[in-house]
């Protein structure tokens, strides 16, 4: 069994390794590893334990092309094998527990060494059209769209360096 510190360095790294990816092998992803995904979004922290979301996952081709279609920033989600659309009841904090949920998935899939993007839903003109296409109940919000899948690159995006992010006591 893994030790504590074992299980911490493999989180971190799992952090660390994440980055956002938009282009995947044509191969499924497995079941189980969607069941993780989800499991791992269920988990987040939410605001007075609402725990507001509801994740509808989406295999089709055909209606991952419908979604991919009308996003503006989203288009690759039509070669996605996995799209995972993240609604919330209109609560307080929706955003702020939705965008946690949004990030233990995200986190989930690298840690399966899945790759997945974040695509924007929260405010966008789109989003009523992406409750409707999904069969949701015309009240849900919707605050993300991840697409998933066995990772095609692996970008590297500039970060910065928490010398320039840290600031201790006081800014
Ligand atoms: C709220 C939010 C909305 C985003 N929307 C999109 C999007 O619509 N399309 C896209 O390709 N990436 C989107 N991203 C992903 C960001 O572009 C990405 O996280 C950022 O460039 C940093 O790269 P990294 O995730 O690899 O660290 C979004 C991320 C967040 C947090």
């Amino acid at each position: 069994m893994a030790s504590q510190k074992g299980l911490m360095m493999e989180t971190l790294r799992t952090i660390a390794a994440r980055r956002s990816v938009r282009r995947f092998k044509n191969q499924p992803v497995s079941r189980e590893a969607i069941l993780r995904l989800i499991d791992a979004a269920r988990l987040a922290p939410t605001a007075r334990n609402l725990q507001p979301w509801e994740f509808v996952v989406v295999t089709n081709p055909n209606r991952l092309r419908q979604l991919a279609a009308l996003t503006d920033h989203g288009k690759f989600i039509a070669d996605a094998p996995v799209c995972v659309v993240v609604f919330s009841r209109d609560t307080k904090y929706y955003l702020e527990d939705c965008s946690a949920a949004t990030s233990h998935l995200l986190l989930a899939a690298a840690a399966q060494d899945l790759g997945a993007c974040w695509v924007a839903g929260d405010k966008k003109p789109y989003a009523s059209q992406i409750v409707s296409l999904c069969g949701a109940p015309p009240e849900l919000k919707l605050v993300s769209l991840v697409a998933v899948g066995h990772p095609e690159e692996i970008p590297s995006p500039a970060k910065r360096t928490i010398e320039d992010v840290l600031h201790w006591e006081t800014f």
